[in-house]
Formats: structure tokens, sequence, C-alpha cells
């Protein structure tokens, strides 16, 4: 063979990888960036400021355990994408987001975190108050809320039953653009959580 014709043989078989090194098998893995952790995230971006996960939040916003019962995957993203457009005087300011999988991630974390609602539960108005955490946002006889949402105590006074139940069942019926979330409830839960929250003292 042609010195020249060889030396093209062997070029064309080192492109081609025939002799690359065996490849490692078994225990040794390849370098993978680490896994993006939602818990950390959640501090880096501030959100522990004025949020808490599993407790009540010191912060101007609401605890976020149950916030996936509530608000859907489309909705949180918008949200995390620009707060102002959909609550004009909110105090959530729009953060600054390295990546669509950054937000994926925090999103991950909240939706983790929450804890079914027992089905025991749904007859029961007090429980299912505490099990929906309505007193991330609401104050109830002294207790949790956040002073930018309406204390629902002794709401009996204020409002008949009718308008509360329109509230807890389809709150944009009763507001349209209100920042109220819709839950999704069955009739024996939305019955307790009415009969829970008209009181008249
Ligand atoms: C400076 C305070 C502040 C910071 C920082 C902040 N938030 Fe908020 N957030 C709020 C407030 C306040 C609300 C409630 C809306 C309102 O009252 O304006 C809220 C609402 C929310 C809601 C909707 C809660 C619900 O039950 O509907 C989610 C989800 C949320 N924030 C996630 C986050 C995440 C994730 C971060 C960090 C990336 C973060 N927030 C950072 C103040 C903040
Ligand atoms: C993310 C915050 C948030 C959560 C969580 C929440 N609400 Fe509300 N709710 C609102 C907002 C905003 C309104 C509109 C009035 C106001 O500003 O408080 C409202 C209004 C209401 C009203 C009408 C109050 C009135 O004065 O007529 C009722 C009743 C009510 N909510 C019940 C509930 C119940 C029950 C739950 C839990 C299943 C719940 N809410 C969870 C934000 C919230």
């Amino acid at each position: 063979m042609p010195f020249r014709l060889r030396g093209m043989l062997w070029a064309c078989a080192i492109a081609a990888g025939l002799f690359a090194p065996a490849r490692a098998s078994g225990t040794e893995q390849p370098t993978r960036p680490a896994e993006p952790d939602g818990k950390a995230l959640f501090t880096e971006k501030t959100c522990v400021t004025c949020h808490a996960i599993g407790g009540p939040s010191a912060g101007a916003g609401p605890e976020l355990t149950q916030v996936a019962l509530h608000r859907d995957h489309a909705w949180l993203v918008a949200w995390l994408t620009d707060p102002p457009a959909i609550k004009k005087d909110t105090d959530m300011p729009r953060l600054k987001w390295d990546s669509p999988d950054q937000m994926e991630t925090i999103i991950a974390y909240l939706v983790s975190a929450q804890k079914p609602v027992p089905a025991a539960d749904s007859s029961d108005g007090q429980k299912l108050f505490a099990d929906y955490r309505c007193g991330a946002c609401h104050r109830l006889n002294g207790k949790g809320g956040k002073p930018q949402f309406s204390d629902l105590t002794a709401l009996g006074k204020k409002r008949d039953a009718a308008t509360i139940e329109k509230w807890i069942s389809d709150p944009q019926g009763a507001k349209k653009g209100t920042f109220m979330p819709a839950f999704k409830l069955s009739t024996a839960e939305r019955g307790a959580l009415v009969k829970f929250l008209y009181v008249k003292k």
C-alpha cells in the first residue's frame, strides 16, 4: 500500500473512534451537574424572608405548605414570573431566575410540601380550615392570617351564609380578579366550612 493511503486509513480509523480507550463500565458514572435542591433555592432566592413551609410564616407572605392544593402549575409559573401582573399592589417582588429549570425546581419543592386532606375531616369545618391552611391568609379568632387579607372572625355578623358559600365555592364569581384562590372542595367540605365560618359573635 502506498504510504499516503496507509496514513489516510489510520486517520479514518482514529476519526471513527476505533482506537478510543474502552468505555468505563460499572461503578464509574459520567460526571453530572449536582441536582438542584428546591429547599436550598427557597433560601437562596429569599423566599424564606417572607414565606415558610410546614408552619406559619413570620413575613408578609402566607405559609406555602398547602399552596399546590389551590394553585395549579400554570398559575405558579405566571405568579413566579411576574407577581404584580396578577396582584397589582403585592409586596412580592419580581425575582430574577437563572433558567426556567430553576423556577421548576422551586415549584416541584412547593408541590412536594403538600399534605393530603383526610377524607375523615370532610364534615369538620375547623379541621378543614386547618388542613387547607385557610389561616395562611385569613386571621380567625386572633390567630394566623396576614393583615392584607380579611379577618374571618364572626363573619356571620357581616355576611349571610349564601355569600360565604359563594366565596368558598367560586371566588372569581364573588369578585372578579380576587386573589382568593379556588379550592377543589367536595359538597360536604364546602358545607362544613360555611357552617364553621357562619358565626355571629
Ligand atoms: C418580600 C416578600 C416576599 C418574597 C421575598 C417572596 N414572596 Fe411570595 N408572596 C409574598 C406575598 C405578600 C404574597 C401574597 C400576595 C400579597 O398579599 O400580595 C406572596 C404570595 C406567594 C405565592 C402564592 C400563595 C398562595 O397561597 O396563593 C407563592 C406561590 C409565592 N408567594 C412564592 C414565593 C417564592 C417561591 C418566593 C421566592 C422565589 C417568594 N414567594 C418570595 C411575599 C413575598
Ligand atoms: C392566598 C390567600 C388566601 C387563602 C389561602 C384563602 N383565602 Fe379566602 N380570601 C382571600 C382573599 C384575597 C379574599 C378577598 C377578601 C380579602 O381581601 O380578604 C378572600 C375572601 C374570603 C371570604 C370572604 C370574606 C368576606 O369578608 O366576605 C371567605 C369566606 C374566605 N375567603 C374563605 C376562605 C377559606 C374557607 C379558605 C380556605 C379553604 C380561604 N379563604 C383561603 C385570600 C385567601
